[in-house]
């Protein structure tokens, strides 16, 4: 090679590489990655009107808007002194620490935070406080409100036109709380299932990932092309994590994802295009590392490819403290973040500490004036976008308070749809659809346990410590089949233990035993052992045979966040259903296991596996694409009834 040659290719490594920043990891540059045209674009006005807000603002005021705090760690007097720009509340954290908080009480906390944060008489650049919310089925920590499947059970479905609806609902019932923002959709592609978020992953599969993103971004937000951007009851909706939380080593929450650039972008993106083409307004940046540099400091991926390439022109959050691991950094102080791309902190408890440092690095210029103002620019830019900066009190938006939509019967019955089409039918020898007319029997730690079917996320972080009084309006799968059997002249029995009265008169017609996980979410969840997806736990196992032993046709239903190796189960069963975390509807198990007392399938199972399920207990579980792919039962499988069903 000429040495003029050799020359000219180390300059254009050495420019890739600088203009990566620190850590980047990277060999490709951004321009491979596409190109997304928000439907928002620009506008002028907005920009000019940020422009006169910028000018007023003093520097606390910037940093202060670049802050996220946790609404018990600050009071709404603490928002109005230190200029706060967001609030959230965690994973089982409602106003007065009180889980049966009453939407008046969301409303009054929601209303004092905004008090504080705008001032009438003007004197200050005062700016709407905005309020986020782990909205991700359904307003899943308010108590009353309709709880949909679990992104894997969505996946399931293959019905990306319902997302669209499932937003809708979903942003309805978020704005009687009168909280703005949603912290959803999840576009996850989960590559390895024993990651403790695998079911908030709609699939393994980028392409179907992509095409819910879409949707239901759209039915979270509304959109400018249908004249309905965050028109009554939208909120703003965020793709999480960016990038590549799913494909970690050993699905280890916040770990590694070791792959090429061209990978992560083919599987990991995917979902994040899509919503970042839908408007979504919020992207927020993720706890993994890619290539051992930890996302929430990499300047590559958060601004030269998300928001110069992609064309991001919305705000990126940070996740919880997620600033906090990139090295160098405390959860009190990290430039780095803030340099690298990450718009808002999110530092629920520290916060004052952060603001402190982070003025005096303005000040020392570690963060550039020009990097705080493009970060206050883009918040400021989605708050006027979503008509925040007008709107008025929480209380006075058309849906707060409007108890009646928590759990309303059209959300109900769409969520029980979703359950429906959730549903995959992995092994049917015939029995299946059963006649309700008939004694059931109804076994398994989990037949009555709507904690089970709703699984994390749901009112506390973990989905733990709740219990059916915690649900008013749910149906558990047994209380589906109890009144489905009823209605048919039938009758069903209750018993965890799977014990009956054997006796001719009495022995059931039919048994069906619903098992599965116990509650978890985030690393809560991960399976750490090589037999990381072996059922630890016989229970069910010990139910099947002995039904099997006594000719009881038997069904098998499966409640979990993620395939699991159940092959000695799914063997017993005459019947398994993969069940997933169907959420507040159970009862929508019922509508497809019976067929009308006439014997006429009423739902059809048409669930499809949207995650392969595994052969096997030990070691990575096989994915669609794998060159050695061979799982228990593929991508795409689910029985009918009918054709093989
Ligand atoms: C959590 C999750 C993120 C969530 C955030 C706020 O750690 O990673 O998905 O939105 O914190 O609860």
């Amino acid at each position: 090679m000429s040495h003029r040659l050799f020359l000219r290719s180390l300059l254009t490594v050495l420019a890739i590489l600088i203009s990566a920043g620190p850590g980047s990891g990277r060999a490709m540059a951004a321009e491979a990655w596409p190109k997304v045209a928000s439907p928002y674009g620009i506008d002028p006005k907005t920009e000019a009107r940020i422009d006169a807000l910028l000018a007023r603002m003093t520097l606390a005021e910037k940093v202060g808007q670049i802050t996220m705090a946790e609404i018990h760690s600050i009071s709404p007097n603490d928002v109005k002194r230190f200029h706060i720009g967001g609030l959230l509340n965690g994973g089982g954290s409602w106003p007065n620490k009180n889980r049966k908080a009453t939407i008046p009480e969301w409303l009054v906390m929601a209303n004092a935070f905004h008090d504080a944060s705008i001032d009438p008489r003007g004197k200050r650049t005062a700016i709407p406080v905005i309020w986020g919310t782990d909205a991700v089925h359904g307003h899943n920590n308010v108590i009353g409100a309709t709880l949909f499947p679990h992104n894997i059970g969505l996946g399931a479905m293959r019905n990306p036109g319902l997302m669209r609806d499932i937003g809708i609902a979903t942003a309805r019932e978020v704005s009687v709380t009168g909280i703005g923002w949603a912290f959803a959709p999840t576009v996850a592609v989960a590559r390895d299932d024993r990651w403790g978020r695998t079911y908030e992953s709609y699939s393994e599969d980028p392409a179907l990932v992509a095409d819910y993103a879409r949707e239901i971004v759209v039915g979270l937000q509304g959109h400018p092309a249908l004249d309905d951007a965050f028109g009554v009851g939208r909120v703003i909706a965020t793709a999480k994590h960016f990038v590549g939380d799913g494909g970690t080593l050993k699905g280890d929450d916040q770990g590694d994802t070791v792959l090429d650039e061209a990978k992560l972008k083919a599987l990991h993106a995917a979902g994040h295009v899509t919503a970042i083409g839908a408007g979504a307004q919020t992207v927020m940046a993720t706890f993994n590392s890619w290539n051992g540099v930890k996302t929430h400091g990499n300047k590559y991926l958060l601004t030269d490819v998300l928001k110069d390439r992609l064309g991001f022109d919305g705000f990126v959050i940070g996740d919880w403290d997620g600033h906090a691991q990139v090295p160098g950094c405390l959860k009190v102080s990290c430039p780095a973040a803030v340099n690298a791309g990450v718009d808002m902190i999110m530092v629920p408890i520290d916060w004052r500490e952060f603001i402190r440092n982070t003025s005096i690095q303005v000040k020392k210029g570690e963060i550039s004036q020009a990097r705080l103002d493009d970060a206050v620019r883009r918040i400021l830019r989605v708050k006027i976008r979503a008509g925040l900066l007008e709107r008025g009190r929480p209380s006075q938006q058309p849906l707060a308070g409007k108890t009646q939509l928590l759990g309303h019967p059209d959300h109900r019955a769409l969520a029980r749809q979703a359950v429906r089409e959730s549903l995959v039918l992995l092994k049917n020898n015939g029995i299946l659809p059963l006649a309700p007319g008939k004694k059931i029997l109804v076994a398994g730690h989990a037949a009555d346990s709507i904690p089970h079917q709703t699984g994390g996320w749901t009112i506390t972080w973990q989905g733990r410590d709740n219990t059916n009084a915690d649900f008013p309006g749910a149906t558990s799968v047994f209380a589906g089949i109890r009144d489905a059997v009823a209605a048919a002249g039938g009758t069903a029995i209750l018993s965890e233990a799977g014990n009956y009265d054997a006796s001719p008169a009495a022995s059931p017609d039919a048994a069906i035993v619903v098992f599965g996980e116990t509650p978890y979410a985030e690393f809560e969840g991960d399976l750490e052992s090589e037999r990381g997806l072996d059922l630890d736990d016989e229970r069910a196992l010990e139910i099947l045979k002995r039904l099997k032993a006594a000719n009881i046709p038997t069904i098998a239903v499966f409640l979990s966040g993620r395939p699991r190796w159940v092959t000695p189960e799914i063997d017993a069963a005459d019947a398994f259903i993969a069940a997933w975390l169907p959420g507040s509807e159970g009862a929508g198990i019922a509508d497809v296991i019976f067929s009308d007392p006439a014997g006429k399938i009423r739902h059809g199972f048409s669930g499809k596996l949207s995650f392969s399920w595994p052969a096997s207990p030990v070691g990575p579980p096989p994915n669609i694409g794998d060159p050695d792919y061979a799982p228990l039962f593929p991508f795409g499988f689910g029985l009918t009834y009918g054709k093989g069903g």
